[in-house]
Order: C-alpha cells, then sequence, then structure tokens
C-alpha cells in the first residue's frame, strides 16, 4: 500500500515525465517548446537535468493522462497540476521544482506569449509537500558546490539558476515566488555561511534584495551584495558577456551589505541632521542584528568615520536597540 505523501510525489513524476514527453517527442513541444529552450541556449542535457518540460495548448492533456493510467484526480487536484478536471498548466514551458532529495514537489510554468495580461510565470500551489517558505530552487543541484566553495549564490529566478550552472556556477538557488524568508536561510547556512546575493539591475532588484538582509545577519551569516547593470538578470548578463567577464564582475563587484547600505544610504542623504539620523538608525540596526559581538564592534569602528560619528554613540545606540530585542 502506498501512503497519502508517497502519492502525491508519485503523480508529481507522472507530470513531469509527462511535460518532458511532450518538450521531446510531441509536434508542439518540439517546435515550441524546445525551440524556445534551445533559443534561450539551454543544453539538451541541461533539459534534463532539471526537469524542464512543456504543457501543450490543450487543457485535457495531462488530465486525460493521469485518467487513462488510472491515477488518482484528486491528488493531481490537491497537487495544482490539475484544476476542475482540467490541467493548470497550458501554453506554457515548464520548470519542475525539486526538495532536498530530488523529487518533484512542484512546477513553475512559463508562458511564450507577450501578451501582458497573461501573468509570465505561474507556479503550483502549495501543498502536503511542497512549502514555498522552506523551499530554494536549485537548491538539491546545487548543495554540494555551495559547501565545496563555501558560498551560495542568491538570483531571483528560475532561469538565472539554470544559466549559470549551465556555465559551470554550480552553487546557485533562487528564493523564487516568495520574497527570502528565514527557512530559507537556514536552509543555506546547512551548507555555508557566505551568502552572495545577484541581483537584477533595477529598482524592485534593489528592494527585494535589501529586504532580507537583516535575516541573514541575524543568523551570523556573511552577506555581499553584487549589482547587475540595469535592465540585466544574471541569466540575460551572463549570456551577454561571457561567463570568464561574469565571474569576474561578481567577484569585483560584490559589497560587503554593510557597505553597500552605508553607501546607498549616505548617498541619498542631505547635509540635514535629521535625514543623516534616520539613515544612521538604519544602517545600526542591520549592525546589531550581527550577533557576533567582535564583528559589530569590528563595523563599528569601520563605520564611524564614514558616518562622522564617534564610536562611542554608535556603540550605546546598537546597546539600545540590542536591548530592546531581548
Ligand atoms: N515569478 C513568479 N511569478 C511571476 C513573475 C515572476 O513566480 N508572475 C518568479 C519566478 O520564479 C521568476 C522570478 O520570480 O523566475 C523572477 O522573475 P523575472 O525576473 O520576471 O523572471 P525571469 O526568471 O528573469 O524569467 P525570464 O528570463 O524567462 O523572463
Ligand atoms: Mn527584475
Ligand atoms: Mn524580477
Ligand atoms: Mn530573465
Ligand atoms: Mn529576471
Amino acid at each position: 500500500r502506498i501512503d497519502a505523501r508517497e502519492s502525491l510525489f508519485i503523480v508529481n513524476e507522472f507530470s513531469k515525465s509527462h511535460f518532458s514527453e511532450n518538450l521531446f517527442e510531441s509536434n508542439e513541444g518540439k517546435s515550441v517548446g524546445m525551440s524556445y529552450f534551445k533559443e534561450r541556449g539551454f543544453y539538451e542535457s541541461t533539459i534534463k537535468k532539471f526537469g524542464l518540460g512543456y504543457a501543450v495548448r490543450d487543457r485535457s492533456d495531462l488530465y486525460e493522462a493521469l485518467k487513462s493510467k488510472q491515477y488518482n484526480i484528486e491528488v493531481a487536484t490537491k497537487l495544482g497540476v490539475v484544476k476542475e478536471n482540467r490541467d493548470f498548466f497550458n501554453a506554457r514551458v515548464m520548470f519542475s521544482i525539486h526538495n532536498l532529495s530530488g523529487k518533484v514537489i512542484g512546477f513553475g510554468g512559463r508562458t511564450l506569449s507577450k501578451e501582458k495580461k497573461i501573468p509570465k510565470y505561474i507556479n503550483s500551489p502549495e501543498s502536503e509537500i511542497y512549502n514555498k517558505r522552506k523551499t530554494l530552487y536549485g537548491l538539491y543541484h546545487a548543495k554540494n558546490d555551495i559547501r565545496k566553495k563555501d558560498e551560495c549564490i542568491l538570483v531571483e529566478g528560475y532561469t538565472d539558476v539554470i544559466t549559470l550552472h549551465q556555465s559551470g556556477l554550480e552553487n546557485v538557488v533562487a528564493a523564487s515566488g516568495t520574497s527570502l524568508t528565514e527557512d530559507q536561510i537556514r536552509l543555506i547556512k546547512r551548507y555555508s555561511p557566505n551568502i552572495k546575493v545577484l541581483f537584477d539591475g533595477d529598482n524592485a532588484g534593489v528592494k527585494a534584495a535589501l529586504r532580507g538582509m537583516d535575516m541573514i545577519l541575524a543568523q551570523d551569516m556573511n552577506v555581499k551584495l553584487v549589482l547587475l547593470p540595469e535592465g540585466e538578470d544574471p541569466d540575460s548578463y551572463l549570456k551577454k558577456v561571457g561567463v570568464d567577464q561574469f565571474r569576474t564582475y561578481a567577484e569585483t563587484e560584490a559589497k560587503d551589505f554593510i557597505q553597500f547600505k552605508t553607501e546607498m544610504l549616505m548617498a541619498e542623504t542631505a547635509n540635514d541632521p535629521i535625514q543623516k539620523s534616520i539613515a544612521v538608525k538604519s544602517i545600526i540596526e542591520s549592525i546589531s542584528k550581527i550577533p557576533d559581538t567582535l564583528k559589530r564592534s569590528l563595523y563599528i569602528k569601520q563605520y564611524s568615520s564614514i558616518l562622522e560619528l564617534d564610536e562611542s554613540i554608535l556603540h550605546r545606540e546598537s546597546n539600545e536597540l540590542i536591548k530592546g530585542e531581548m
């Protein structure tokens, strides 16, 4: 007898194989899906490794396949691949989302349509086996290299993970779908305390990147940020400049998060004491999240001249914040 949880994995695995067969064998899949992936420069080995596929236009395709093989439609509905006896994903290229042991827990589907009204990606809902807050896209494929390089590269999207991986940067994951959570950070920490965030070179990217950073500091991890050129994401930028220049950029442009935040806030602040105090408070707030007293002191020492405030004042401010937390 198969238990309930196991049956969810089985239906997802069947769905993945079905999307894969569509991509490699059906006329529609080959002409639409496969040519899209080829245009994006994905190799066949990459497509197989990451469990990419294609959901056809016909909205009874997967549904009928499941039924003919006597899979439980209720289970498929729980997983979200089927909704109201029709396919949830249609006319989309498909990305499998894996858990830490490589089993498929959900899917992301990207439209090929340029129609603005159609959402670019739709994703499986959460289920008994898919908790978005505890999932990092790509971690199953990245975990060994994160440990080996003692660094995890965090990006925004599915395609960023895949393109970097294909170019030999295998320590890459994405928090796709959600903004970064504490559980996701803890998951990374199992493999390395060092995170490098490569975020899209647009305002949304900067905001998204700054949001999760204090959480990383609070878990005594080290975080560096790399801002990509305007309009680029890791996938597009790597394809534009090639892997060697990409690597160099990611190494030379990486800034310590506190440094990045300080430079950004101080640049926005006129020489006005009120504005400046708000900026300094926000910077001290981040520094105060660092649990290690020594590290904290060294940051304060280093930044007191840039912030034009005595170390003792910064220490007092920081200690008050820490007391407030306790
Ligand atoms: N995303 C999502 N739903 C959307 C838009 C985005 O879940 N409607 C998630 C996806 O995981 C996506 C990530 O956010 O990969 C980043 O979004 P975006 O930068 O817009 O997409 P890319 O990954 O760059 O995809 P592409 O290169 O195919 O445009
Ligand atoms: Mn973006
Ligand atoms: Mn984005
Ligand atoms: Mn992209
Ligand atoms: Mn992007």
